[in-house]
């Protein structure tokens, strides 16, 4: 189905044929003016130029010729040459109509669908998950879920952070505690237990105070990082070991991945990567892109415009061991022999965006991906308290996002069960429903590369830009239509009619522009834009709420055109809110 905006160029095209002005001057676009007309076309003002006319008189014949068009209720010529344009109502309701009926609500597929993988989430095992680690999941899944809609080949990958130091860190610090296990007998030749020697709470309590010592004590730093060469050469015990922090911590992540709907379709991890680094290193050696600098193997990837440094890209350091950039380059090449990607997103903190440059140009210098195969750096701001500084709790410390979650449904159960007098059993699922919506909402709203402030208060709210606003309305229509339903009539869907007053038209056209909405903002990689737009819609909807007796109205024919509006209305915000990654309760 056609774009609104593109049937309206194409008519204004025409008119500019037939008064015999260059087709190229019809652009049209949404008005910036809503209180004087829906679209505008300036284009007569560049025509003007080109043809020596007062732009006003080209206006006026391009305007002349659209006036029996039937989906115009009016097109003026205004000085000094703008052509105002407003929608025949009847036209509206027919896009309308057919938009209802099509199973994707008229958003057309991409023609030519891609194979993407995004990278995304990215937490380290055996660190619990903090906040820092919710906005690479929730705009990851976002994306990961636009990109479905639009029918990509999308495949979600967590890329776990399993194979540096911090697993150097741990293993250290159970060798000092627990130095009789045989995962530390060098000479142990037989199976090593099936269980883990700690729990997922032991274990976050072990990192973090291995982390502190090393930071203190140069000789622990040292064993920590002989454990971690140790582990990457391939010692059994130190596999071993690897393998329960690994069972252990992944279990729990996927709890908690899941409390934010949110799933990966490969649980991989840089450890993965692992099994590709010395065939690379090879590779890159002798094809003469890698060299050796003091010790250490690098890249280098400068490239001559570069106003700013942009050091060489290190491979190996001088003892061997692999890095962050090693783990990166190797899992490009799994992904590449894996899945053929044309896109590889990957959606991380801005703060990391020099390591992702030498990256991708080391990875398209050394022809690790085709020439054609995009890879793609979503760079987010950091989430902050109200003090402007880096989200902590209130005692200062970082924020789990396990007590995060906690503390919003908490705030929303007290907002939900406020007004009630009767008990409601569901009331705790939904304020976790609510809570979610407004955690995602409160960040996706936010143009990811900017830091936002997390604001619990302001993001909890059922009114303003928020995710129980929208909410708040998908269960108001909702309620109507299930009234409706009760009264035992169908929903027709093909019953639209001509908007009867200004907020109903306004509701209409909000409603006409959701297809062209997703695929600029999947594009963008901005689903800010899918915010603005349902909260636009919202609005829009709330304000002819307030104007109407829906229910009550008299005139079947006018009540049935005003729930097959409510049915597309939820429809879209439904469908929206799903590609943010949550959902509406049915009550709330
Ligand atoms: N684990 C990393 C961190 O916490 C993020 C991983 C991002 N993805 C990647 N392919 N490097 O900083």
């Amino acid at each position: 189905m056609k774009k609104i905006i593109e049937k309206i160029e194409e008519a204004v095209k025409e008119a500019f044929a037939a008064s015999e002005y260059d087709e190229k001057f019809a652009k049209v676009t949404v008005s910036n003016r809503p209180d004087l007309c829906e679209y505008q076309c300036n284009g007569a003002m560049a025509a003007a130029k080109t043809y020596k006319k007062a732009p006003i008189m080209i206006a006026n014949s391009v305007v002349e010729k659209l006036q029996d068009n039937e989906i115009f209720e009016s097109a003026e010529a205004v000085n000094p040459g703008f052509i105002n344009l407003k929608l025949n109502k009847e036209f509206l309701s027919g896009y309308l109509n057919d938009m209802l009926a099509d199973e994707k609500l008229s958003v057309e597929e991409a023609k030519n669908p891609k194979t993407i993988v995004i990278d995304y989430g990215g937490p380290n095992v055996a660190k619990p998950l903090h906040v820092g680690h919710l906005r690479s999941a929730i705009i990851g899944e976002s994306i990961k879920r636009m990109g479905r809609f639009l029918g990509h080949k999308v495949i979600g990958d967590v890329h776990l952070g399993d194979w540096g130091l911090q697993m150097g860190l741990i293993i250290t610090e159970l060798s000092k505690r627990q130095p009789d296990l045989v995962y530390f007998d060098e000479n142990y030749e037989g199976e090593y237990p099936k269980e883990a020697p700690f729990t997922v709470s032991e274990l976050e309590e072990i990192y973090p105070t291995a982390s502190g010592k090393s930071k203190e004590d140069e000789a622990y730093k040292n064993e920590a990082l002989e454990a971690t060469l140790q582990l990457q050469k391939g010692r059994r015990g130190y596999r071993a070991l690897w393998q329960h922090i690994m069972e252990v911590s992944v279990t729990d992540l996927k709890k908690n991945y899941a409390k934010l709907k949110v799933d990966f379709d490969l649980w991989k991890g840089e450890a993965d990567a692992d099994a590709y680094i010395p065939a690379m290193v090879d590779y890159l050696k002798e094809n003469g892109y890698a060299y050796l600098d003091q010790g250490a193997l690098v890249v280098d990837v400068k490239e001559e415009t570069d106003t700013k440094e942009i050091p060489p890209c290190m491979i190996l350091k001088s003892d061997g061991a692999s890095l962050y950039n090693t783990t990166d380059l190797a899992t490009i090449v799994q992904r590449m022999e894996d899945y053929k990607p044309d896109e590889i997103i990957y959606v991380v903190d801005k703060r990391q965006e020099l390591h992702f440059v030498q990256v991708f140009r080391c990875a398209k210098k050394a022809k690790l991906v085709d020439e054609n195969t995009q890879l793609s750096f979503v760079g987010f701001g950091t989430m902050n308290g109200k003090d402007g500084k880096p989200f902590k709790t209130r005692e200062g410390g970082v924020m789990r996002l396990e007590r995060l979650i906690a503390e919003i449904n908490e705030e929303m159960f007290k907002k939900i069960t406020e007004n009630r007098s009767v008990k409601d059993e569901n009331a705790e699922k939904t304020a976790q429903m609510v809570g979610l919506s407004a955690i995602k909402y409160g960040d996706l709203s936010n143009q990811a590369s900017k830091d936002y402030v997390f604001d619990i208060e302001r993001f909890t709210s059922f009114e303003g830009n928020t995710g129980p606003y929208i909410l708040y309305t998908i269960v108001r229509i909702k309620s109507i239509l299930s009234r409706y339903a009760e009264s035992g009539k169908n929903i027709d869907k093909k019953a639209m009619k001509a908007a009867v007053n200004d907020s109903e038209k306004a509701l209409m056209l909000e409603l006409s522009r959701f297809n062209s909405i997703i695929a600029p903002a999947f594009e963008e990689k901005a689903p800010h834009r899918i915010c603005s737009y349902i909260y636009d819609l919202a609005n829009a909807f709330n304000s002819f709420y307030h104007e109407t007796k829906i229910l009550s109205e008299e005139d079947e024919d006018k009540k049935a055109s005003w729930i097959c509006l409510l049915t597309l209305t939820e429809k879209v915000l439904e469908t929206c809110i799903d590609l943010l990654g949550f959902d509406a309760p049915d009550r709330m």
